[in-house]
């Protein structure tokens, strides 16, 4: 059965990222020199010196396209960068480099299986880099001319547009008409438009009519009537995922399930026939395969299950560079009696390499709490910045980081213009850590709704200190 297999990148190609701050938005890179030594403070890092640079020769050898199928752990106690150090890695690969990130837990919460949850997960960390040929009609504007009808409900239109060479009459639509008023297209620019998506670029206004105009805004850019036939080929070069091409071509979906992330199942046979003209379109040399990076996050929360999957998938032509972490020691496998160092099974832990972090020296969270002050907008004392400093080591850096942004409020509300030590007293005061936290559940108990864990069966002991 011949299917049409497409990679509907005309739609696609105008999603633009989303940005926002959050835990992480401090960091912008490793903060490596050309040599990949880590510099003592960069791009967002500080300290937790091996791991960065090796997290960096990772990294290199990913954008060399050198390894796939491959997987790194990040292991260490919590609040010592794991997840840092990947969102590092992931703002230095390129930017058609896809790189994916998810927790372990969401494996579980999807409403799809397990096993489909990672497939996608793997699918969306491929890229698949496609050279389109498509058909542009490019000069500059002689005339346009819009028509309405009687009632205005319908326009109908003419564009005349010229080369050096020729000049040609086309008959305008509605839906040109909107897109040439949209980019405020006048007679005298030089345009292109593309005839599949009919998206209209300004490519500047024409030399010719450089004197035509007094009032002209001061980044007007002047460009030549182009030459030669007004309608050319053009190669055009984007980047999508396999999971992106799996979901546009489910008969079920259609592509606006990616907006809607409700994507479902997608049956093997799609994904079989996908594979199989990716191949096609990469032997006729139409597409390039790109192995990006899956993250898996907190990857002790997968299950005896899913970790032979991930065993059997890293396996697979097509599998991206998976690196995960975990803050366990010896813990249990989920779904099995059986304890093994950070909660993963002998045979993954076998393929993988270890990359571990160590607890920060107080100099180095000092310097991460400063950027994370620049980062929030907040102003701290310098004896404010010692307490959090103190408080970071006896609790978690990332409580202490936490502590910042509500101090703030408290210190707002005395119209202080920068955190002294008594706004982290009373946010300490308000807001509870880990340790006293744990504390406060043994006095309360009986008085909450507990779960009782039988003896034996507990599996949590994070690698702390
Ligand atoms: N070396 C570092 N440089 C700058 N910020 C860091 C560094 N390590 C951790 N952080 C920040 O400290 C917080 C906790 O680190 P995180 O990476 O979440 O720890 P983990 O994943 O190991 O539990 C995060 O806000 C993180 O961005
Ligand atoms: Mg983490």
């Amino acid at each position: 059965m011949a299917m049409q297999i497409t990679t509907g990148t005309s739609e696609l190609r105008d999603i633009t990222k989303m940005e926002r701050i959050g835990a992480h938005s401090h960091i912008h890179g490793l903060g490596l020199d050309d040599r990949l030594e880590p510099r003592a403070n960069a791009q967002g890092l500080v300290g937790q010196a091996k791991a960065r640079k090796a997290a960096g020769m990772i990294l290199r050898m990913v954008q060399e396209g050198r390894i796939a199928g491959r997987a790194i752990l990040f292991a260490g106690p919590p609040s010592t960068g794991k997840t840092a150090i990947a969102m590092g890695m992931a703002q230095s690969l390129g930017s058609d480099v896809p790189f994916t990130t998810i927790a372990a837990s969401e494996v579980f919460s999807l409403s799809m299986s397990k096993t489909e949850a990672l497939t996608q997960a793997f699918r969306r960390s491929i890229g698949v880099r496609i050279k389109e040929e498509t058909e542009l009609i490019e000069g500059e504007v002689v005339e346009i001319q819009i028509d309405r009808s009687l009632t205005g409900a319908t326009k109908t239109g003419k564009l005349t547009i010229k080369t050096t060479d020729m000049e040609t009459i086309y008959d305008l639509g509605m839906k040109m008409i909107e897109a040439l008023t949209k980019e405020k297209v006048l007679a005298g620019d030089v345009i292109a438009i593309d005839k599949t998506s009919g998206k209209v670029s300004k490519l500047g206004r024409s030399f010719a009519r450089s004197r035509d105009y007094d009032a002209m805004g001061a980044d007007t850019k002047f460009v030549q009537c182009p030459e030669g036939e007004i309608q050319k080929r053009k190669e055009v070069v984007h980047t999508v995922s396999l999971h992106e091409i799996d979901v546009i071509n489910s008969r079920t979906q259609g592509f606006l399930a990616l907006f809607a992330g409700d994507t479902g199942e997608i049956g093997p046979e799609l994904r079989n026939q996908i594979n199989t003209k990716v191949g096609e379109w990469r032997e006729e040399g139409k597409a390039e395969i790109i192995p990006g990076v899956l993250f898996i996050d907190e990857v002790h929360m997968l299950d005896i299950e899913c970790f032979s999957f991930l065993n059997r998938a890293l396996e697979s032509e097509l599998a991206p560079l998976v690196i995960m972490a975990s803050n366990r020691g010896m813990s249990r496998i989920r779904g099995t009696k059986f304890r093994s160092p950070h909660g993963l099974p002998v045979d993954l832990l076998d393929r993988v390499l270890i990359v571990s972090t160590k607890p920060y020296t107080p100099e180095d969270i000092q310097q991460i709490i400063e950027i994370r002050c620049q980062e929030e907008d907040t102003q701290l004392t310098s004896e404010a910045i010692t307490v959090l400093t103190t408080m970071a080591t006896q609790t978690t850096l990332r409580y202490a980081l936490n502590l910042i942004s509500t101090a703030q409020i408290i210190a707002k509300k005395r119209k202080a213009e920068k955190v002294d030590v008594e706004d982290l007293r009373r946010a300490y005061t308000y807001f509870m850590d880990e340790k006293r936290s744990v504390q406060w559940l043994k006095e309360q108990q009986g008085t909450l709704v507990f779960d009782e864990i039988k003896q034996g069966d507990g599996d949590d002991d994070p690698m702390a200190g």
